[in-house]
């Protein structure tokens, strides 16, 4: 249920004071990766919520951001039977990519996506870990978009309610396991 995974997310995160800079409480998932069991659940509950009915509804292809999404991303993928489009940080990327920039809680930052990495109209759902002020997942959406795909959504593990990412995706929607 909700309030069961809720409370995996929660178990499995360690509240990092003053990293990657003071002030900022860096939320680590790595625990929760770290646990078989906890994963598991955690990826199935994704996939109960956006194809409740077991059938491939919703989304073609899955987009994961680098690089603790990624880890999310490809589970979700799997266990979907879709594939994974990696949206790296500059300068990763072999082939052609876009760009795109955004502000980060604490500095700037650019990300890529091959430009042939969607067929034209192909669904998408976003993944990453946290959604905090939606600076990512917002950089995220106009790549998808710019290399032809069609954002479905986004889902992460955990949502920083009061830095409002989810206002900056809006119309699109956010599913988050855990709102803190
Ligand atoms: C974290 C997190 C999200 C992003 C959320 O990534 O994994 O991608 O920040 O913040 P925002 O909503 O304010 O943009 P980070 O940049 O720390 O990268 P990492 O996963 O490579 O450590």
């Amino acid at each position: 249920s909700g309030p069961e995974l809720a409370a995996v997310v929660a178990a499995g995160t360690v509240d990092v004071p003053d990293f990657p800079k003071p002030g900022i409480v860096f939320k680590d998932l790595m625990p929760l990766f770290a646990d078989g069991a906890a994963f598991r659940r955690v990826i199935d509950g994704i996939l109960a919520h956006h194809r409740p009915d077991g059938r491939s509804d919703g989304f073609d292809v899955v987009a994961g951001v680098e690089a603790r999404g990624f880890v999310v991303a490809a589970a979700v993928a799997y266990a979907a039977g879709c594939g994974v489009v990696p949206v790296r940080k500059a300068g990763k990327l072999p082939r052609k990519a876009l760009s795109a920039s955004y502000e980060l809680e604490y500095g700037e930052a650019t990300l890529e996506v091959h430009e042939d990495a969607f067929i034209a109209g192909q669904r998408v759902l976003v993944v990453d870990d946290v959604l905090a002020t939606g600076g990512t997942a917002g950089a995220a959406l106009e790549l998808v978009e710019r290399a032809g795909g069609t954002v479905a959504g986004f889902t992460v593990l955990m949502e920083l309610a009061f830095l409002k990412g989810r206002e900056r995706l809006s119309p699109r929607t956010v599913h988050a396991l855990l709102t803190v």
